[in-house]
């Protein structure tokens, strides 16, 4: 991928100075304003196991919710702080913005980790995406909206959505959620993604439609949903196997492809949501545009159900200063309850990991609403501990 990219830069944007290693961690870091970190621990075949592991349990597979999340995180936590010691030890400085996943667990374990640390921030793209969604269904940039969101990563609402003009979209976006109209597939902009995808954004409608007033982030879909995504998957087949047999292979055939005939020419390669939203935002962050994204940020208060040290993922006014989140947002009692099952859920996750503790894991597992049973979740618990075992020490000691 990085030679790929040599070569398309050297196209398309010849001013720009790029070099890549896998060793040298002076020469990446050194000087960097911002480091964009995404990493995916173990590969997709530990994806894949995190999300077949669950559904051996008859427990939803999930890369980042549920059980399938636990494992991810438990894995992600340690290679992410060393990153961030690394590039702290380089680039003093600099801006960290993280994308690992599953950004609920990383980001409590970063912020456990570097309490005083300003300048670390997580981002999703799914909230996003979701308006990028909602863009292409009501004929709209999604650029042009200012959202009103909150929530845990993958656990959050959208309470408004308005133009910059300060019109209010949100009545129009949920009366367009006709369960079955043909119109709501403009929500799937993803056209060339897996079939799943295209679920997803069906049972969005679904969810609009359940918890009135409000659009839920997709992942709703696996916590309140658990015995509908269970049926629906395929133990044998996973996403992961979806994404390695479809998405991995057109992309590093593309690399390939660009690499043998040195030049990008004929390859389509386009930025995916991803890029074009963490390019927005740390513009707004880097030129002072003050402009609202949203963003993972140290709770304090935003979010008033929730401790001060809860990770929480709200719209954010971005300038030079960082993110910083709009107080304060009013839960309803139902989301409320929710918001404090699952913090104490990720919270219980990394405490896990820093102590070793598989009666911690075995808790966290028991209060995702994927799992729910004690002794499914200690069964689950045993066999996560025993798969990541490479990367889990302290559980051994
Ligand atoms: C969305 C989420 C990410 C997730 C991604 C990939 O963008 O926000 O957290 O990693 O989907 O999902 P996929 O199943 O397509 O690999
Ligand atoms: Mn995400």
């Amino acid at each position: 991928m990085a030679k790929a990219t040599e070569i398309i830069l050297r196209e398309q944007a010849p001013d720009v100075e790029f070099y890549y290693t896998d060793t040298d961690k002076k020469q990446v870091y050194e000087g960097a304003d911002f480091v964009f970190i995404q990493i995916r621990e173990g590969g997709l075949k530990m994806r894949e196991m995190d999300e077949k592991i669950p559904l051996r349990n008859g427990c939803v597979g999930q890369e980042t919710c549920g059980a399938g999340g636990v494992s991810y995180g438990l894995r992600s936590i340690g290679s992410l702080i060393e990153i961030v010691r690394d590039v702290r030890k380089y680039a003093p400085d600099a801006w960290i913005i993280n994308y690992t996943n599953p950004a609920a667990i990383v980001s409590i374990a970063l912020n456990r980790e570097f309490p005083d640390d300003k300048k670390i921030f997580n981002l999703c793209d799914m909230p996003y995406g979701i308006m990028e969604a909602f863009a292409n269904l009501l004929g709209k940039n999604a650029l042009d909206f200012v959202p009103e969101y909150f929530g845990l990563n993958h656990y959050g609402w959208f309470t408004g959505l308005y133009d910059t003009c300060g019109n209010d979209l949100m009545n129009e976006a949920l009366l367009a959620m006709k369960p079955g109209s043909p119109e709501t597939e403009k929500l799937n902009i993803e056209k060339s993604a897996e079939k799943s995808w295209g679920e997803t954004y069906r049972h969005l409608v679904t969810m609009c439609n359940d918890m009135p007033g409000s659009i839920p982030s997709t992942y709703f879909q696996y916590y309140l949903y658990p015995d509908m995504m269970v049926k629906l998957s395929d133990p044998e087949y996973t996403r992961a196997n979806e994404v390695m047999d479809h998405r991995e292979k057109i992309e590093f055939g593309h690399a390939k492809k660009i690499i043998e005939q040195n030049s990008a020419e004929g390859v389509n390669v386009v930025a995916d949501l991803h890029g074009r939203y963490i390019i927005n935002v740390v513009n707004s962050l880097a030129n002072n545009l003050g402009k609202i994204y949203i963003v993972i940020v140290p709770n304090n208060g935003t979010i008033s159900c929730l401790p001060d040290d809860a990770m929480v993922e709200v719209d954010c006014y971005v300038d030079k200063r960082g993110p910083r989140p709009f107080n304060v947002k009013q839960a309803s009692l139902f989301q409320k309850a929710l918001l404090q099952n699952q913090y104490a859920m990720e919270m219980l996750v990394v405490d896990a990991w820093y102590e070793g503790s598989r009666q911690k894991l075995a808790e966290a597992l028991t209060l995702n609403r994927t799992v729910v049973n004690l002794p499914v979740a200690q069964k689950i618990a045993d066999e996560i501990i025993e798969a990541n075992m490479k990367w889990l020490p302290q559980f051994f000691k």
